[in-house]
């Protein structure tokens, strides 16, 4: 199921998008930050284990310059931060971006396999039906009335990177908040069928612009969060409305099932993310609360026991079996630094997070902590870049997307467990 539809949402108006959103953020949506910025790296709170704060692992932090690979795109992309490139599931091809061309280039050999003209914003890919990948690729067009225009092209790309075939076009783009592609939108989520060009689920009921929405594991629901301050779950086969959530009367950011899709949890713009029982959707939520400022990426780990939620400056893990948050990691200047990207790896023994212009993991199994990131002497543009690290088990590299618009990969730390 979550192979197969895609959920799209409709058009941007870039006025609303502005009018709705505090201006820090509707200027790191549209452009990055122009002020070149170095770290600064006094912790507030550290990762610890048994009162014990967590130490760096041997030889980090590594500053870049020292990775594996790195790929630069030829002009990094004008309009937004988003969604720079992606890996194939298999990580066999990585597809990086610019205003103009789309460049697939795989990663055994090195060498771009095709680099063919597509403006963009976002891309995600998954698996093809068919053999190969499909590949989705939003945009944003400057309609004659000089509204913004949402659209989103399917490409079919054949096992060995190639695309077969025209796109499909639809409306639409793809969010950069969320795995299972979604973004921006007026009001109206679609659900699309990748396999079936003119299958199209449209749900209705949101007022404002949808931020995130997921499948459910199961494959039986999708959840949508929104401006409106709402949250919505719908049936994924036929799109029809099942429940709202408690109004947080705020910006909701991001939605995501728990991995036995019994839980949702919700991030929303006033300092917190609320975790709603499926089996009793009237039930009060459970709060996490203590952020620094709003929640714009937040995960389950793979065991479905810990949420990781980052905001400003800082990253926080609520158990759900202790009802309470265990781990907290702080700047002690938060306010300048969001924090973005959490990804947990190894089941749940590690967590990733961008922050700073750098790539953080902290390995709860070791209390070692690793980094990569800018040295004293590099600079970078200072913003929120979604949904760009990825761990390649082939080549044993983890990397990614960095925030001066290199792609870089690095060797993946061994993992080492106790006892
Ligand atoms: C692969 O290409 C990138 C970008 O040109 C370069 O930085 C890197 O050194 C190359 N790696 C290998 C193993 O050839
Ligand atoms: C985008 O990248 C392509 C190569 O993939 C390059 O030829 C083109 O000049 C780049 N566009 C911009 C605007 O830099
Ligand atoms: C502007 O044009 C777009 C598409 O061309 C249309 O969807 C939209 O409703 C128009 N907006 C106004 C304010 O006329
Ligand atoms: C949509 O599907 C669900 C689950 O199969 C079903 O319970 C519901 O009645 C359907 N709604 C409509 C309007 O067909």
């Amino acid at each position: 199921m979550t192979s197969k539809l895609a959920l799209l949402f409709g058009s941007l108006v870039p006025s609303v998008f502005a009018l709705s959103i505090p201006s820090r953020a509707a200027s790191q949506f549209t452009t990055p930050s122009r002020v070149e910025v170095r770290p600064s790296s006094s912790l507030l709170s550290d990762w610890q284990q048994d009162g014990e704060p967590a130490q760096w692992a041997e030889g980090y932090p590594k500053v870049w310059g020292s990775e594996k690979v790195k790929y630069t795109q030829v002009k990094p992309h004008s309009r937004t931060l988003f969604g720079p490139g992606v890996v194939t599931p298999d990580d066999r091809f990585l597809v990086q971006m610019n205003d103009t061309n789309v460049q697939v280039i795989y990663l055994e050999s090195n060498i771009t396999v095709i680099d063919f003209l597509q403006t963009s914003d976002a891309a995600r890919v998954t698996t093809s039906s068919k053999g190969g990948y499909d590949l989705l690729i939003s945009d944003w067009k400057v309609s004659a009335n000089k509204s913004y225009v949402n659209e989103n092209y399917q490409y079919h790309l054949d096992s060995k990177g190639i695309p077969t075939g025209a796109p499909i076009k639809r409306a639409g783009g793809i969010s950069s908040f969320d795995p299972d592609a979604i973004v921006f939108s007026q009001t109206d989520p679609y659900i699309y069928d990748l396999d079936d060009p003119k299958y199209k689920v449209v749900l209705s009921g949101h007022t404002d612009s949808v931020m995130s929405g997921a499948f459910s594991p199961n494959g039986k629901y999708v959840a949508t969060a929104a401006w409106d301050g709402k949250g919505k779950l719908w049936h994924a086969n036929n799109g029809s409305f099942i429940a709202d959530f408690e109004n947080t009367k705020a910006q909701n950011w991001v939605t995501r099932f728990s991995p036995n899709s019994k839980y949702l949890a919700i991030a929303a713009g006033p300092k917190y993310a609320k975790i709603h029982r499926l089996s009793d959707l009237t039930a009060p939520p459970v709060v996490i609360d203590g952020f620094t400022d709003w929640v714009r990426t937040l995960e389950w780990s793979p065991d479905g026991e810990y949420v990781a939620a980052g905001s400003w400056g800082q990253v926080q893990v609520y158990s759900l079996n202790e009802n309470k948050i265990v781990q907290k990691w702080q700047l002690a200047d938060a306010s300048r630094w969001e924090v973005d990207d959490v990804t947990w790896f190894e089941g749940g023994q590690r967590l990733a997070y961008r922050v700073q212009g750098a790539l953080e993991l902290y390995d709860f199994e070791t209390n070692l902590k690793y980094q990569w990131g800018p040295g004293p002497s590099d600079s970078f543009l200072n913003g929120f870049n979604i949904g760009g690290t990825f761990q390649l088990e082939r080549e044993g590299w983890i990397g990614g997307f960095d925030w001066d618009h290199s792609v870089r990969f690095w060797e993946y730390p061994e993992v080492e467990r106790r006892g």
